[in-house]
């Protein structure tokens, strides 16, 4: 069986990283595409140095730009890449601008795709990666489900005879790297001015809803800002260009401002955290497995199961709850619910290359 894998931005390096391992030990060929969506070092070659990813086989570079233009780009890009390779399965990941790219010229070739992280749902049409998922999943062949709750958004739409439960390969990936990071005690490496051994918050902002509207950048940086305990802003490109466009200086109060880190750094700044603060989806999952408190500025997730004994609360304004209350919600301990294995036992990725071949006959 031959796979080609697309990928072109930072979270799908991440669930690429077990996918390719479980692909290493068998007979299958499987061909890793970059579309370059996230050019930067530290969105995308750190984690093929970091997590062990054979290099891509085929590099597209197409770069940043509006929706359309980069979705248009990468879709003309991939068509004589999989006109030439001509796998059994296109497999694409989560829901990026390259996930539609890849879906679209996929299945206009008549090339079968299989869409790993199907099923997830925000319900919130003005997001563009929930255009993208949605459409990914009414178009695939397969879909790769994480989660019961993602299997009932599908059967939901119409889809369960194309639907498997696979568990999620993040977990695969995020427990890995956890044990790594605690056998080797290295402290996280933290912007300049938090000390590791006080507590501290780990905050991450980077979603078009959160960073492109520059009256609400501000009043979340100033809500960060404000807080009572020092925050790791770990600022994704996108944060750092919107915030010097709109004049919203980052580097004030509380907020202490470093570059992204690679997988296992993070891993590790979240583990040393008191908490979390995030727009991420995937963050959200990992303060969940990694046992810190998350506190999530949207007004809801795709990830539901993490909000169960609080362990993750959605905070859409930080200003509606006051000052008091949000360091309240913000800095609030581990909560003592025990947490579930809503995301898997660790072993998904060897799951999706079992059910593409057993599909792929
Ligand atoms: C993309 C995904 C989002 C995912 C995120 C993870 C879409 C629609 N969005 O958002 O779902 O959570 O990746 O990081 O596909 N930029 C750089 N260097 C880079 C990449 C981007 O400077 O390597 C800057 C550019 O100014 C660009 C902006 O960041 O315009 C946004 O990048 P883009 O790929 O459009 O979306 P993300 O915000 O990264």
């Amino acid at each position: 069986m031959k796979v080609v894998s697309v990928v072109g931005a930072r979270p799908q390096l991440v669930k690429l990283a077990p996918i390719a391992d479980a692909f290493a030990g068998t007979e299958h060929q499987h061909v890793i595409v970059h579309t370059g969506q996230h050019y930067d070092a530290d969105l995308s070659d750190v984690f093929f140095t970091g997590l062990g990813i054979p290099q891509p086989d085929v590099h597209l570079g197409i770069g940043s730009g509006s929706h359309g233009v980069q979705t248009g780009h990468a879709l003309a890009a991939l068509d004589p890449v999989l006109a030439a390779e001509r796998p059994d399965w296109v497999l694409v990941y989560g829901d990026t601008n390259s996930t539609l790219a890849a879906t679209l010229s996929a299945v206009k070739q008549h090339l079968r795709v299989a869409h790993l992280e199907a099923g997830l749902r925000s319900f919130n049409r003005r997001m563009p990666e929930e255009h993208n998922r949605v459409l990914t999943d009414h178009a695939a062949d397969l879909l790769l489900a994480p989660t019961e709750e993602a299997m009932r958004h599908l059967a939901g739409e119409g889809l369960a005879a194309r639907s498997v439960l696979v568990g999620d390969v993040m977990v695969d990936v995020c427990l890995a790297v956890r044990d790594a990071v605690l056998a080797g005690g290295k402290p996280a490496a933290l912007p300049e001015g938090i000390d590791p051994t006080e507590p501290y918050l780990v905050v991450t902002l980077h979603r078009a809803e959160n960073t492109d509207d520059p009256e609400r950048l501000a009043a979340l940086v100033d809500a960060l800002a404000g807080l009572p305990v020092p925050v790791a802003l770990l600022a994704h490109p996108r944060l750092t260009a919107r915030a010097e466009e709109h004049g919203v200086k980052l580097d004030r109060g509380s907020l202490r401002v470093g570059r992204p880190l690679p997988y296992a750094g993070m891993v590790a700044a979240v583990l040393g955290a008191a908490g979390l603060i995030t727009d991420s989806g995937g963050l959200q999952k990992e303060a969940y497995l990694l046992g810190r408190p998350c506190t999530t500025l949207r007004p809801q997730t795709e990830w539901p199961e993490t909000l169960d004994g609080d362990w993750n609360r959605l905070v859409p304004d930080p200003h509606e709850l006051g000052a008091a209350p949000w360091a309240a919600v913000a800095t609030r301990p581990a909560p003592p619910a025990p947490r579930g294995e809503p995301y898997g036992d660790g072993r998904a990725a060897r799951e999706v290359v079992r059910v593409l071949t057993e599909a792929g006959r």
